[in-house]
């Protein structure tokens, strides 16, 4: 069995909700489909209310029909659960399905993404709901993958979340003692003698102006981490329920890339492939979407993912929902199927016609026009998949570079109070992502578990929490020849949020041969110069760390304030490699030539790395064919001279290294070599 999908090229497609329409519409969808050669639809995701109208009554005409419709037009089906929004009669017979929020208040129904994950009248209902639709159309064979709930996220601070946190307490530290001593009750009289005096940490208990501000740490910790794994236990539910009528057809749920409040990492094992929405904020996002892209490929160990969702054009839930420009939409599916993913999907296929999303951009408007740019652009870049068949489906990125991504890091590092309020983790690790980035390096953006054993290059930006054996394994890079990178903040705390007894930068410490005693936090107009050894001066900002070496060398020093003159970039030797250390929240300039140093070191840069936004990924076929993907992010045209050759895909076009070659404005070309 497979872990994806099967399919013979990657699936083109998205959200499909015909419900929404009259019959007469579905007919003419399906051949606008087949005019963009759209194979595959992602069905029933909100359906709830139609399929269930009432407690006992379960009614799939409306859905029998429309996957009836979608198999004998000969598309793939990637079939919902339909649990992602609840439907009225629910929420009306059982208010405890909705969410508490933070400030305590119980909402009643409306919205979706948005049920107590601890309700039992929801775990019952859903769960049912879910072996229902699998028992009707698990062995259909337009069937090719099963899309659970949709987006989870949020959370609940309801009395039935509190009982369960509480049995997840136990579960996790069995004794009060044991509880007492990770939260480090004694400060502040918090000594717990019942499990029932624990409350979730909301607005009413331990957080004050805002979720990010918290009096026990630890508490907050361990409520995301539960809120985490009780949505979990939801997805698990409905899975679960799949299997007993389908024991092999691939699982999923759409995540959110860089989504704070779901660890994903501790989901990744239950999901048979990942998938992910992506919708950048801007359209000056191409390093973002590329880290997200890998940090989705890196849920599995590489295995490649589907794009679940993007817009063709614009969405609708921002303040200003910018179009994408012509070109843009190709581009950036280029990128996800550069950087692992097997299918490019939209939402959605036609557009809504009231409500929140009528303005959310379609493959079909509500025109139901094939000759607009939009709809040119998609059916285009659909014939462009059918062309490139299946060469690109279960390809991997040899990457020999690790970038660390850790949602523990992030939720300690910014519930914490102090040192500073304004860094923040994505911020530090997208700094050092985009200097990778610019350098057109292959990167695996990795859970802090993962095997490092096969990369030359670690990256740890804001490493707030080491915990387990990670410090031995960084050891070992540097000790068999690799390079280690880290930064302020990190090696601060251990699992429980509570600070290492020893110096900072805790376990770190012996690997990057410094001792760090003492921190200065500042505000954004605060700027102290770096002097870069043999390189530039460069501004550092935010947050200071007053480094002691203890064996490492200088790279970088301050240049203004008492500290002037002593380290805040060191290298230290540590067997044959390096650990790096870089104490201040050096700009992009500083840190992009801390990392080209790394990188220079060990020859990992791509073959354009000083051409701006022309980016590179490579990916490895299953039959060994290496394919170079060159994309370029310019709204003008690029000339290069090629320093990797091959034929492209694209357009059979041979490429010769040291010839001139052309890429359009936010062109692409996919080299076999
Ligand atoms: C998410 C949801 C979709 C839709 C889109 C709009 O990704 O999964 O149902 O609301 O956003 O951008
Ligand atoms: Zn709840």
């Amino acid at each position: 069995m497979s872990p994806l999908p099967v399919t013979s090229k990657v699936p083109y497609g998205g959200d499909y909700n015909p419900e929404q329409w009259p019959e007469e519409v579905w007919k003419q969808d399906h051949l606008l489909f087949d005019a963009a050669r759209i194979d595959t639809l992602t069905l029933g995701v909100f359906t709830w209310a139609r399929t269930q109208p009432a407690p006992d009554v379960y009614d799939f005409t409306t859905l029998d029909r429309i996957v009836e419709r979608a198999a004998a037009e000969g598309r793939q089906v990637c079939l919902a659960t339909g649990t992602g929004a609840l439907p009225p009669w629910l929420a009306k017979a059982h208010p405890e399905v909705n969410r508490t929020d933070f400030e305590g208040r119980r909402h009643r129904y409306g919205q979706r993404h948005n049920a107590c994950p601890s309700s039992p009248v929801f775990r019952r209902l859903s769960t049912e709901l879910a072996r229902r639709i699998a028992r009707r159309y698990a062995g259909n064979p337009a069937v090719i993958a099963w899309h659970v709930g949709n987006e989870y996220g949020g959370a609940c601070y309801c009395d039935l979340c509190a009982a369960a946190f509480r049995d997840w307490l136990r579960d996790r530290y069995s004794t009060l003692d044991e509880l007492n001593a990770c939260w480090n009750t004694t400060f502040w009289s918090h000594t717990f003698t019942d499990w029932n005096e624990i409350e979730p940490p909301s607005a009413l208990t331990e957080h004050w102006r805002g979720p990010d501000h918290t009096a026990f740490q630890g508490i907050t910790l361990d409520y995301l981490r539960f809120m985490s794994d009780a949505m979990l236990a939801n997805f698990r539910d409905e899975k679960r329920a799949i299997r007993e009528s389908d024991p092999h057809t691939p699982v999923t749920t759409n995540f959110m890339g860089m989504y704070r409040p779901i660890d994903y990492h501790r989901w990744a094992p239950d999901l048979d492939f990942a998938s992910w929405d992506n919708y950048p904020p801007d359209d000056t996002s191409q390093a973002r979407m590329a880290l997200t892209h890998s940090l989705m490929r890196g849920l599995k160990d590489g295995q490649p993912f589907w794009l679940m969702e993007q817009t063709p054009s614009y969405t609708a839930s921002r303040d200003v929902n910018p179009l994408k420009r012509p070109g843009l939409m190709r581009l950036w599916s280029w990128q996800a199927v550069a950087h692992g993913a097997d299918a490019v999907l939209f939402f959605q296929m036609r557009a809504s016609r009231g409500a929140c999303e009528k303005y959310h951009g379609a493959v079909i408007g509500h025109g139901g026009r094939s000759d607009t740019r939009v709809f040119r652009e998609v059916a285009e870049f659909g014939a462009e998949l059918e062309r490139l068949g299946g060469i690109t489906l279960g390809a991997r990125t040899p990457a020999r570079i690790a970038l660390l991504f850790d949602w523990d890091s992030w939720w300690t590092l910014e519930i914490s109070d102090g040192p500073s309020r304004l860094v923040r983790y994505q911020q530090v690790v997208l700094a050092y992502h985009r200097a990778l980035w610019d350098a057109g390096a292959d990167v695996d953006v990795l859970p802090v578990t993962a095997d490092l054993s096969r990369y030359d290059v670690v990256v740890a930006p804001a490493l707030h929490m080491v915990k387990g054996d990670l410090a031995e394994r960084l050891e070992q890079v540097a000790s068999r020849g690799g390079s280690v990178v880290t930064t302020f903040l990190s090696g601060r705390v251990d699992e429980d949020d509570n600070a290492f007894l020893m110096d900072v930068p805790g376990p770190l410490g012996p690997l990057m041969g410094i001792r760090v005693d003492e921190w200065d936090a500042r505000g954004p107009e605060s700027v102290n110069p770096v002097q870069l050894d043999n390189g530039p001066t460069v501004d550092a900002r935010l947050l200071f760390e007053l480094v002691v070496p203890q064996g490492a060398d200088v790279v970088g020093t301050y240049r203004e304030d008492f500290y002037a003159g002593t380290p805040a970039v060191t290298r230290n030797v540590f067997g044959a490699g390096y650990g790096w250390y870089v104490a201040a929240g050096l700009d992009q300039a500083g840190v992009s030539w801390v990392v080209r140093q790394v990188l220079d070191w060990h020859n990992l840069s791509g073959p354009y790395a000083d051409v701006p936004d022309l980016e590179t990924a490579v990916r490895v076929a299953r039959d060994g064919t290496h394919l170079l993907f060159v994309l370029n992010h310019n709204a003008e045209p690029v000339e290069v001279v090629a320093r990797a050759g091959g034929v492209d895909l694209l357009t059979g076009a041979r490429v010769y290294i040291g010839q001139v070659i052309r890429l359009d404005a936010r062109g692409v070309m996919v080299l076999r070599q």
